[in-house]
Parts: C-alpha cells; sequence; structure tokens
C-alpha cells in the first residue's frame, strides 16, 4: 500500500486529487442550485421538494459523509500544495510582485478558497443543522422554506453569502480548467473551449447561488 500512499503524496498525486474532488465538487453544486432553485416555486415546491429527499434518508446521509471526505480531502491538498508551491518559488520569479502566466483567479485560489471554505462552516452550521435538528413536528408543513427566509432578512447574513459565492465563482472559474489541465486535457484546439466552458458554470453558479439571498432580503419569500 506504500505505492499508493508515496504516489498520492506526490506532487503530480495532489493534484489529480485536487482534479478529481473539484469534478466531483463541481458535480455537487449543479445538483444543489438545481434543488435550491425550488425554492423560486414558493414554499410548497421547496418544502415537497426536502421532503422527497427525505424519503430517501439513508442515501443522503451516505452521500453527506462520502461529500464531506471528498471537501477534507479537497481542502487538505490544496493547502498542502500552496504551501509547497510557496516554498518553491525563487524570489526572481516575480516580475514587480506578479507573476508571469498566471491570471488573478490562479493567483488568488488559496484566498478564495479560504473564503469559501468560512462560508461552508457558516453554511453548515445554520441552515444544515437547522434542517436536521430543529424537529417539531407540528410545524413541519413550513418549516424548511421559513427557515432559508427567516435567515435571508438578516442583511449581514445574506450579503456575505453574495459575497461568498461570487468569490466562489472566481474559485470555480480556475479550478474547471485547472483540473482539464491535470487530466492532460490541454489541447491547443480545444483548450480555449473548455476556458470559456469554466467560466460560463462559474457565472452560472455564483449567479444563481447569489441570486437566492437577494430574492429573499428583497421578497421575504412573499
Ligand atoms: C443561496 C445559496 C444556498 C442555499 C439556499 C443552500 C441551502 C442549503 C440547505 C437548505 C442545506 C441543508 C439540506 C438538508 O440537510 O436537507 C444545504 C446543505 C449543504 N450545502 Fe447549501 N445552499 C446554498 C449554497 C451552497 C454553496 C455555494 C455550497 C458550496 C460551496 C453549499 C454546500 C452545501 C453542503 C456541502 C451541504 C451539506 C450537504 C447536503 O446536505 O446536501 N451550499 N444547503
Amino acid at each position: 500500500m506504500s505505492w499508493l500512499y508515496n504516489s498520492l503524496n506526490s506532487s503530480i498525486g495532489k493534484k489529480i486529487i485536487m482534479a478529481v474532488t473539484g469534478v466531483c465538487l463541481v458535480l455537487f453544486l449543479i445538483i444543489h442550485l438545481i434543488g435550491n432553485l425550488t425554492l423560486y416555486g414558493g414554499f410548497n415546491a421547496f418544502n415537497g421538494y426536502v421532503r422527497t429527499l427525505e424519503l430517501v434518508k439513508p442515501v443522503i446521509r451516505v452521500v453527506e459523509v462520502v461529500l464531506g471526505l471528498i471537501f477534507i480531502f479537497h481542502i487538505f491538498n490544496g493547502v498542502r500544495l500552496w504551501i509547497e508551491n510557496k516554498n518553491a518559488r525563487p524570489e526572481n520569479y516575480t516580475v514587480k510582485g506578479i507573476r508571469k502566466n498566471t491570471t488573478l483567479f490562479s493567483r488568488t485560489m488559496i484566498q478564495t478558497g479560504s473564503i469559501v471554505f468560512i462560508f461552508l462552516v457558516l453554511h453548515l452550521s445554520t441552515f444544515w443543522v437547522a434542517f436536521n435538528f430543529s424537529g417539531e413536528p407540528e410545524h413541519k408543513p413550513y418549516q424548511y422554506y421559513s427557515i432559508i427566509m427567516d435567515w435571508f432578512k438578516n442583511p449581514f447574513y445574506a450579503g456575505f453569502y453574495v459575497i461568498a459565492v461570487i468569490l466562489l465563482g472566481f474559485h470555480l472559474n480556475h479550478g474547471f480548467q485547472s483540473a482539464f489541465q491535470t487530466f492532460g486535457w490541454n489541447h491547443k484546439k480545444y483548450f480555449p473551449f473548455i476556458q470559456k466552458l469554466g467560466t460560463v458554470y462559474a457565472l452560472i453558479m455564483a449567479i444563481g447561488f447569489a441570486s437566492i439571498p437577494i430574492y429573499f432580503y428583497f421578497n421575504g419569500g412573499n
């Protein structure tokens, strides 16, 4: 088993872990956004969606554990790669403090990733905890939609969501193309298309997720 440990621990091994976990998270975000968009259908549509998920609770629990591990691997490896790159980079590699062949998105992956991580901790400690532990059965029919509505009335909470998902968009814009590069799918002819696809994906995620707190803040969900 030590060969597996050694290969995953190598520089390229860590990059492959980042790419594979990143692709899983890209897919998760698409599913999560589609589910969240039922909020625009009103409380019946959203509560119906959540109750349908509750019918397959054991499956959801397994998915959550796998997702948790994917996040942990992604974050742990991301930080390790960042530290390694920082230590390996010679001083004269920078031109007036800005490295060549990099974009703002690629240079700020650790910063945008850190804000998304803080967002995730806040997000799970509010929504996920409320959805899983605030069990007053008599309020159940309207409970889920109301939880979201109540939190997004708070301008700081809603505002932080908007900022965090815009930075998530920055993170995804580089992460998407970077994963393809790691897999070796960076052919001169097709790579510009992959880059554009990544940007479109990042924009859809940022706008889609940001629209929800904005909508609830201004409409109160009615
Ligand atoms: C307006 C934006 C969002 C809303 C309204 C929203 C809503 C929710 C809700 C209600 C849950 C609890 C689901 C349950 O336990 O049944 C949840 C869970 C979760 N959310 Fe979000 N979410 C948003 C954005 C995001 C973003 C941008 C990410 C990732 C960066 C994210 C990651 C997660 C994760 C990892 C879980 C736990 C897994 C799960 O239970 O599905 N969410 N979200």
